[in-house]
């Protein structure tokens, strides 16, 4: 009984330090938009630990290896070229989770710091401008209806996600006398994960282990009271350890 307790417990233990393996590194974006037009600048940083005296960083390009090897990957005066997945390791990391950068010759394009977003998070959609050149009558649309209006450029804030903002989003403005539209983008609002059941995992663990410890010392005890018995049998009377199984039971019930 106490090998198959301990055994759930290394099994727990080994649960525990499995994940234990090199860190990821971290791409980030500086400036954060991951959609820019031709000619903006971004500089992507490569977060990960490093060996001691041992600076290098890795960068790649959707699967392709880059020749440079700072931590910080400056794009000055981005071209459509520029676009792809872009992931990092550093010295001591594994490599990073790809992050997706979307250069696009147009002249306006639609922001936002994250696509995808939970029940109740903010969100801030921008209307960008090729070479930042002044915009107005700016329009914001979500599945063709208007949803937001400004004689001058401002960006289109949701406090509170909620379904009903799930869908494709795009705006539209005057540059002068130009009247020029986004490509359209989707926004997913995920639905709030349901919350934790009572019995979490560690609680059924706790339970299964009191389980085993209560059977284990039942067992102890029962063998102790039959040692007991058959002891105190033993010098009693020289008949009894003849008895049969059956009142033997009978005595051991009466005394657990
Ligand atoms: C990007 O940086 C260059 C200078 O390196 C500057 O001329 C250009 O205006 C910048 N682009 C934008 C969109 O601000
Ligand atoms: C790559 O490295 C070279 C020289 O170190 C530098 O001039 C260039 O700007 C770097 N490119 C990027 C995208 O960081
Ligand atoms: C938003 O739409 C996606 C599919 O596009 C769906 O999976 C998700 O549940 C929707 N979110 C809400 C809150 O309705
Ligand atoms: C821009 O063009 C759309 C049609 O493509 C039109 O409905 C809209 O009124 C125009 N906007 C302005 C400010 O003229």
């Amino acid at each position: 009984m106490w090998r198959l307790l301990s055994t759930a417990l290394l099994l727990l233990a080994s649960a525990s330090t499995g994940a234990e393996g090199q860190q990821k590194a971290v791409v980030s974006l500086h400036p954060e938009w991951d959609r820019l037009l031709e000619r903006d600048n971004v500089t992507l940083k490569c977060q990960g630990p490093q060996a001691e005296g041992h600076n290098a960083t890795w960068w790649w390009r959707s699967g392709t290896l880059l020749s440079n090897h700072t931590s910080s990957y400056f794009i000055a005066l981005a071209t459509v070229s520029d676009s792809g997945e872009y992931s990092c390791q550093t010295s001591l990391s594994e490599r990073s989770d790809p992050v997706p950068l979307h250069v696009q010759a147009a002249w306006l394009q639609l922001q936002a710091r994250r696509w995808v977003v939970q029940e109740g998070d903010p969100i801030t959609l921008r209307c960008h401008s090729w070479k930042n050149v002044p915009i107005h009558k700016v329009q914001y649309f979500q599945n063709g209806r208007g949803r937001k209006f400004s004689h001058q450029n401002s960006d289109f804030h949701i406090p509170r996600a909620a379904g009903k903002h799930n869908g494709s989003y795009f705006c539209r403005a005057m540059i002068g006398t130009l009247n020029v539209s986004s490509d359209a983008v989707n926004i997913v609002v995920q639905a709030l994960p349901a919350p934790p059941t009572s019995l979490g995992l560690p609680v059924l663990f706790c339970l299964l282990l009191g389980l085993l410890f209560a059977v284990d010392t039942g067992l102890y005890f029962s063998v102790q009271s039959d040692l007991r018995n058959s002891l105190r049998n033993r010098r009693n009377d020289n008949v009894t350890w003849s008895k049969s199984p059956e009142d033997k039971q009978e005595q051991s019930k009466e005394i657990v």
